[in-house]
């Protein structure tokens, strides 16, 4: 298969970015996305370019680092997948395909297709630890849940902190993302210290770096956790009861 690959270079954060077009005649159709830059980096280094930087780890859908932008798609053209489970067989032969960074303001590239995401960490650092001495942990039989809370707080927990939701929304919200570990932890019983705390925490460092959310929807379609969007309705469920509960001076 041949495909004309229009991939997005920056030397680094200040430099000027540019598309530089590339042509690869040997894709297959079961390559995957990340093969098809291997592939790419393969002929530049035969070539004697730089190659292309971009991340990826597990290749399996699990880590969350390989989100590049797709034909203007985060991830790429199927739903709910991330790009590493992207394959060759959703182009056809001699398309141009546009391979460029996640795209928000949040996210400023550090080089090439490779995207500064440490904004969502500093979410999680800003409430999802529980500071106070809880003591040794209990045996996990003694904790009574319920099956649908440990089923629902599971799908939750699925969210892989990739950042598609916020390169996928206008605004570049990450309200899907907050929503997924606001509403993973409102579930679990040990996570029921400081909630209130870690809600008005995350929330107030989400609204600092991230813009706000006005409901599109984008966010969920490239989520490839398929996080859903009540996740969105557990931010404000949990910031408005975290307000009555700051009232009453509990947690
Ligand atoms: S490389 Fe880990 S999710 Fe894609």
């Amino acid at each position: 298969m041949r495909l004309i690959l229009e991939v997005w270079r920056q030397d680094g954060p200040q430099a000027q970015g540019r598309f530089e077009t590339h042509e690869i005649t040997d894709a297959t159709p079961e390559m995957s996305l990340l093969e098809l830059l291997d592939r790419l980096n393969h002929q530049l280094v035969e070539q004697d370019q730089d190659p292309v930087a971009f991340e990826s780890d597990c290749r399996e859908g699990i880590c969350g680092t390989c989100g590049i932008d797709i034909n203007g798609v985060p991830h790429g053209p199927e739903d709910n997948v991330p790009a590493c489970g992207q394959h060759v067989r959703s182009f056809h032969d001699g398309q141009t395909v546009r391979i460029a960074p996640f795209r928000a303001k949040s996210f400023p590239v550090i080089r090439d297709l490779i995207v500064d995401r440490t904004g969502l960490d500093r979410i999680i650092q800003a409430g999802g630890t529980v500071a106070v001495d809880a003591g040794t942990a209990p045996d996990a039989d003694t904790i009574r849940i319920t099956h649908h809370d440990a089923e629902e707080a599971l799908d939750f927990a699925a969210c892989i902190g990739c950042g598609a939701c916020v390169s996928a929304c206008p605004n570049g919200a990450a309200y899907l993302f907050t929503g997924a570990k606001l509403a993973h932890l409102r579930l679990i019983p040990a996570a029921q210290q400081e909630r209130s705390k870690r809600a008005r925490s995350m929330v107030a460092q989400m609204e600092q770096e991230f813009g706000p959310c006005s409901q599109i929807g984008e966010c969920a379609l490239a989520c490839p956790a398929k996080i859903p969007l009540r996740a969105i309705a557990a931010v404000n469920r949990e910031r408005i009861r975290a307000g009555f509960r700051s009232r009453s001076k509990e947690n």
